[in-house]
């Protein structure tokens, strides 16, 4: 009872601390809590599970309360799509509940959580573009004309020869330019990108045409392979909550030299048993970035250097949410969404 009591000052402090109060639902203490009732000797677990339960419930009173008190709850909004005449009185409006009101998409839940996390590691944030053109798709990013890895990507294109993003790597010679000013200053460039990206695929379970990635980019002076294996793995530990081992096994991207595919160890959330192929988990491509790509954004490789890495997000939300099946997220079920 004591470690309730604990964790609910806890949880108290990290609900002040959030931007979006309804995550205080997905903590980890929470997590943990719950997770405690199996431990907890058989006489005392009922006692102990109720109290769990009546702290869930406390924090979404809290989350209520917020909600309530929240400035734009005092507007009353006008809906122009709502069947009743705008001058219903409120009485006479159908009651619309909280509980109804509708949840963030779980895709948008996740990217909050993790660009908060690279936000405190000290990363700015870019958005990606729904259309672009051949030299930002492909050419910046050392794949000239006629590549063969150019047909890895699967675009769509237009008539017109604009490109449907295929990676967030598209944004890279644009935030290297953006940032370019950090490095006279002696700072570094630090920036992710989270963004759709679109592919001519065939659709599956696993294959969507639409999905997300988050872009990374990082470039100073003196930055070596050591600092990308720090800066993913501080990332990867700080998200499943876990101290992990990490491996890097050489892959080619056209854009990076050397290339790699980083692997981390399968955090125990998502351990199904201690076999070697639930050993290691492959999530993200990644590479010391190319001198081309600096050369194509105005940046000297003989003075700096710099690392850069995409990851997949769905993936990460189907490992942790038990999701079957990746055509769920852009399907817009209603049955699939209420589920968040
Ligand atoms: N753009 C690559 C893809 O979609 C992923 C990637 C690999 C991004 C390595 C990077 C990188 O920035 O360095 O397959």
């Amino acid at each position: 009872m004591k470690e309730i009591e604990k964790a609910r000052d806890e949880l108290r402090s990290e609900f002040e601390s959030l931007a979006d109060k309804k995550l205080v639902l997905r903590s980890v203490k929470l997590k943990a809590l719950f997770d405690g009732i199996k431990e907890i000797e058989p006489d005392k677990r009922a006692e102990y599970g109720k109290a769990v339960n009546a702290l869930k419930n406390e924090l979404e009173a809290w989350i209520d309360e917020h909600a309530s008190n929240n400035s734009y709850a005092e507007i009353e909004a006008i809906d122009v799509t709502a069947p009743w005449d705008i001058n219903t009185s409120s009485d006479e409006k159908p009651r619309i509940l909280t509980s109804d009101r509708g949840s963030k998409h779980p895709l948008r839940t996740e990217i909050e959580l993790i660009i908060n996390i690279y936000q405190r590691m000290g990363f700015a944030v870019e958005e990606s573009r729904e259309i672009d053109d051949d030299y930002h798709m492909f050419e910046s990013l050392n794949f000239p004309e006629g590549h063969p890895a150019r047909d890895d990507y699967d675009t769509f294109m237009t008539d017109e020869g604009l490109i449907a993003p295929a990676h967030t790597s598209t944004m890279q010679n644009r935030v290297l330019r953006k940032y370019a000013g950090n490095l006279d200053k002696g700072e570094p460039i630090a920036v992710v990108v989270p963004d759709r990206v679109f592919r001519n695929e065939d659709l599956d379970a696993t294959h969507e045409h639409t999905f997300y990635q988050i872009e990374g980019v990082y470039v100073g002076k003196g930055v070596t392979v050591g600092n990308l294996i720090a800066t993913l793995s501080a990332f990867m530990n700080e998200y499943f909550g876990q101290e992990l081992k990490t491996k890097l096994q050489p892959f080619y991207f056209p854009f990076t030299e050397p290339s790699f595919e980083f692997a981390i160890e399968r955090p125990d959330v998502l351990k199904k048993d201690d076999s070697e192929e639930q050993k290691w988990l492959e999530l993200l491509g990644c590479g010391m970035i190319h001198p081309n790509v600096l050369k194509s954004a105005g940046i000297d490789p003989e003075v700096y250097t710099g690392f850069a890495w995409g990851n997949g997000i769905e993936r990460m939300v189907m490992m942790k949410n038990q999701i079957e099946d990746i055509r769920h997220f852009e399907s817009g079920n209603l049955k699939f969404l209420r589920q968040f």
